[in-house]
């Protein structure tokens, strides 16, 4: 019923790494008041510092005014520890991809949080039911699946668990509407829609790049030209983190039992080399040198 849903005002965001930062980013430019939180105290300072980078590109950009910029960065507070949550309405955890992790986040959650509050995890693939199961509120549990960057993506996915409450759900659709994004909603299985995808159309590009059909270079300009995407698939794979698109790959083959998810050995070498893409400079192509050339 619309006459319940709870009225968002602080947004509690855990996690200021690059998908927290987005987010807080975001909610802030919308009009709420945001507290950020990360274990690693210098996380939230950096996080601070590129949303106000990000902020100011907008603003140069002519897409924000700087009254705009320098009043969301003020809405934004950071949260030395997670006690500091009892005001937030919406909470949505954004840390590292592991189950372990998230679900301490929940309980340490469980005697700070209002009983009215909202709980969301921006996960890429882990269930968003069994996260759920593991707090107080179930029924006030969501997936919102941010894209990266998301300061700059129209889409957001909402995923409602099993026991998610058709109020919870209505509130995070208002809420995720009102923070100027598109919603696609998926249900929970393995991936969502988005990377469930895309991360096999990487992982075959890969595979025609092991295979010889083609190299990083013809591979990325078939798709660029010949399927007009902004990027080639491999291009797309360095920007996302080989590490990330292999656990994403196993949470398919493993959550679907299904070969036809099998990550590519060539994708696991690139993690075993600890090629990982855009983030340690070196993935399909070398970010050493300007332009990036291709290792293979
Ligand atoms: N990177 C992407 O493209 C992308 C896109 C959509 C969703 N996601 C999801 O977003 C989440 C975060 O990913 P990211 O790319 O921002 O990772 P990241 O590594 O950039 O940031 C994770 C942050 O979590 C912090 N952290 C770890 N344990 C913590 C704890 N117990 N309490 C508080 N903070 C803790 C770390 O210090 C770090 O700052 C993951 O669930 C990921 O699947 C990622």
């Amino acid at each position: 019923m619309a006459g319940t849903m709870i009225q968002i005002r602080t947004v509690g965001v855990v996690g200021a790494g690059q998908m927290g930062n987005g987010i807080a980013h975001v909610c802030a430019l919308a009009g709420y008041d945001v507290l950020l939180h990360d274990a690693d105290a210098a996380r939230i300072d950096a996080a601070i510092g590129t949303i106000d980078k990000n902020l100011r590109r907008q603003v140069g950009r002519q897409l924000i005014t700087k009254a705009d910029a320098d009043a969301a960065l003020k809405r934004i507070k950071p949260a030395a520890s997670l006690s500091d949550f009892g005001a937030c309405d919406f909470v949505i955890e954004s840390i590292v991809e592991q189950d372990e992790a998230k679900r301490k986040v929940f309980a340490d959650l469980r005697a700070v949080l209002k009983p009215e509050a909202l709980l969301a995890s921006n996960t890429s693939s882990i269930s968003i039911t069994r996260l759920a199961a593991t707090t107080d509120r179930p029924d006030k549990f969501i997936g919102v699946h941010f894209m990266n960057p998301a300061p700059v993506m129209e889409l957001v996915e909402i995923i409602r668990g099993l026991a998610t409450s058709q109020e919870t759900y209505d509130a995070s659709v208002a809420f995720v509407t009102s923070l100027g994004k598109q919603i696609a909603n998926a249900e929970d299985f393995p991936a969502f829609i988005v990377n469930r995808v895309l991360v096999p159309m990487i992982n075959e590009a890969i595979y025609t790049l092991y295979e010889g059909v083609g190299s990083v270079e013809a591979i990325d300009k078939a798709m660029r030209l010949g399927a007009h995407h902004p990027m080639g698939p491999l291009e797309l794979a360095d920007f996302i983190g080989l590490d990330t698109c292999l656990s994403i790959m196993q949470v398919l083959y493993e959550g679907l039992a299904d070969s036809k998810y099998r990550p590519c050995p060539l994708l696991v070498k690139y993690v075993e080399a600890g090629w990982l893409g855009r983030k340690t400079q070196r993935g399909f192509y070398d970010y050493r040198t300007d332009p990036p050339t291709p290792t293979r």
